[in-house]
């Protein structure tokens, strides 16, 4: 998507471990230079990244609205992995900077680490090696329990809580399984009998968390939830530290409430309560969730390349803070939201008084697509010749709530000439303004319209948008006066209403007017508005 500036080198700065494979790619594409540079405090990781264009982490660099509060050049972050709890979206969102992951890069890993701890549980493998080590030959105190035929509750069935599910049928379990947003149909299809949480945790003997650490989610399994579970059921956290309560699960455990709980995220990582690591039945590990080489290098070469991508072309894939668009919708939405742009920034540099609305509406085959990045685009288009700093994608709506602008949208099913058009109406204190653009070809964008009179002209370069009397004579005094000033016309198109009142003139010139040609324009009579407009 054109209109994010390209620096001539490309920094990116690589903050915590990612796959050699990853950097590499970065490392080879010619324009950009790659610094890796792990384990900075937040003081200097602050003072790192306003130099650089993208920043790339997994989840021990914590990247806080402090760490963005001056975010100089960047424009986007990677998160080689799921989760993006580590980053402060808002605050990124706000600083424009586009936030992408790997989604399910790392699932089977995850899942298969589960697994992996499901069977120790059962089993006790790490206890009775434990003690084996220590010279101990344990058989009697190491009695398990079998998988067949027992209950395992998945909560969260995203990516990895169905892998995991799929896997705990292999093994011939029973699945029951809890997520407010998949319907029990889509589970069914992976063996899952949806319940609600209650039931789930009263009839599960292994209780495995895959859902996100949200403000929601945060302590799911607190003291009152696991006294509804199954005495001696067992508990297993592969997603996120902070969906368990760790007091409350280590009273469990001491009181037998619980039976055993596997983790691999806590609260603190790594602990700060050496009880969740220490205690006789917790089996933990460090965060290993995704740690295969197969995994980290998907996610790593992934993640390097969709930031490749949005630095050299603008192209947004999987990104959490703007709406997703994939490789096939990319190649028809990109010229639409191009000409969004365009016209954006025409409308609101034609239209006289403070902005108080913006409506973006879609017609015929553009009302085809996902209008959220069509809007932001003309939103982008319309704040980025009056802001300071610079308006991305990412955070032309924040922008324009911060000003009071009203953003409305809207599809239309109102007959037009073109097999696509896009129509902005933009409400200003001083009145309304409507312009209407289409695409002769994709890189081909036209202003067919302006306030009902159509026209023809590509939304590019400098121009003077003029309002005029229909009267005859006007073109050849804006041509004199232009002349005069040295300045070339490369163009002019004109629409009119057809009755005296209403005629508009769109002048494409090589260089800006100077304010003294202008305002002898608009001296005359018959003219009514003159506007400099660069696009
Ligand atoms: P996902 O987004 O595909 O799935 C999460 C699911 O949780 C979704 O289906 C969602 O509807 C559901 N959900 C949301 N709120 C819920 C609630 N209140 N109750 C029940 N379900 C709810 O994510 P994923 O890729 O499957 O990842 C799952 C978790 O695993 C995330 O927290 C992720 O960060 C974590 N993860 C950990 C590791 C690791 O190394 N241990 C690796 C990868 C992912
Ligand atoms: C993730 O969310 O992808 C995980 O926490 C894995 C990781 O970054 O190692």
């Amino acid at each position: 998507m054109s209109g994010d500036k390209t620096a001539a080198t490309t920094r990116v700065l690589i903050a915590d471990a990612v796959s050699d494979k990853g950097i590499d790619l970065l490392h080879d594409t010619p324009g950009f230079e790659v610094t890796v540079k792990t384990g900075m405090s937040a003081d200097e990781l602050r003072e790192t990244i306003p130099g650089f264009d993208g920043l790339v982490v997994r989840s021990a660099t914590k990247v806080t609205a402090d760490v963005l509060a001056s975010p100089g050049r960047l424009r986007v972050i990677g998160r080689a992995g799921t989760g993006v709890d580590n980053i402060d979206l808002d605050a990124a969102t706000r600083a424009g900077v586009v936030v992408m992951n790997t989604p399910g890069g790392n699932s089977v890993a995850a899942a298969e680490l589960t697994v992996a701890h499901l069977m120790a549980l059962a089993r006790n493998l790490v206890q009775a090696n434990a003690e084996l080590r220590a010279g101990k030959w344990e058989r009697k105190k190491y009695v398990g329990v079998e998988l067949d035929g027992k209950t395992l509750g998945v909560v969260g069935l995203g990516r990895i809580g169905r892998e995991v599910a799929r896997r705990a049928k292999g093994l011939r379990m029973e699945v029951l399984g809890f997520d407010p947003y998949v319907s029990s149909e889509v589970a069914a299809g992976f063996g899952v009998k949806v319940v609600e949480l209650e039931e789930l945790l009263a009839e599960s003997d292994f209780v495995s968390l895959h859902l996100p650490l949200t403000d929601d989610t945060h302590h799911l399994i607190d003291a009152a939830a696991i006294a509804t579970m199954r005495p001696g059921a067992r508990l297993i956290n592969c997603a996120r530290g902070g969906l368990v309560d760790e007091s409350a699960l280590i009273d469990a455990l001491e009181s037998g409430q619980l039976g055993g709980a596997a983790l691999d995220v806590f609260e603190t990582e790594p602990p700060s309560d050496r009880r969740v690591v220490d205690h006789a039945r917790i089996v933990a590990t460090p965060h290993l969730g995704a740690s295969t080489r197969e995994a980290q290098e998907r996610v790593g070469t992934e993640i390097a390349a969709k930031i490749r991508d949005y630095l050299q072309s603008g192209t947004i894939l999987d990104a959490v803070n703007f709406p997703s668009i994939d490789r096939e919708a990319s190649a028809t939405l990109e010229p639409i939201m191009d000409l969004a742009v365009r016209l954006g920034s025409f409308i609101g540099q034609i239209a006289p008084g403070g902005y108080k609305r913006l409506e973006v509406r879609t017609l015929g085959n553009m009302a085809e697509h996902d209008m959220r990045p069509i809007v932001m685009a003309a939103v982008k288009g319309l704040l980025d010749h009056a802001v300071a700093g610079g308006v991305s994608y990412v955070n032309a709506l924040l922008l324009a709530k911060d000003r009071g602008i009203t953003i409305d949208e809207g599809r239309s099913s109102e007959a037009s000439p073109y097999s696509g058009l896009l129509r902005l109406t933009l409400e200003t204190d001083q009145g309304t303004t409507r312009v209407a653009g289409t695409l002769l070809a994709p890189e081909q964008p036209r202003v067919v319209e302006i306030d009902g009179m159509p026209i023809e002209s590509r939304p590019e370069g400098h121009m003077l948008m003029i309002r005029n009397r229909d009267v005859p004579g006007v073109v050849g005094k804006i041509g004199t006066i232009l002349g005069r000033a040295g300045v070339n016309i490369a163009g002019i198109h004109l629409g009119r209403t057809g009755d005296e009142e209403g005629a508009v003139s769109i002048v494409d010139v090589d260089h800006p007017v100077p304010p003294e040609a202008i305002a002898e324009i608009e001296s005359f009579e018959e003219i009514t508005r003159v506007r400099s407009v660069l696009v």
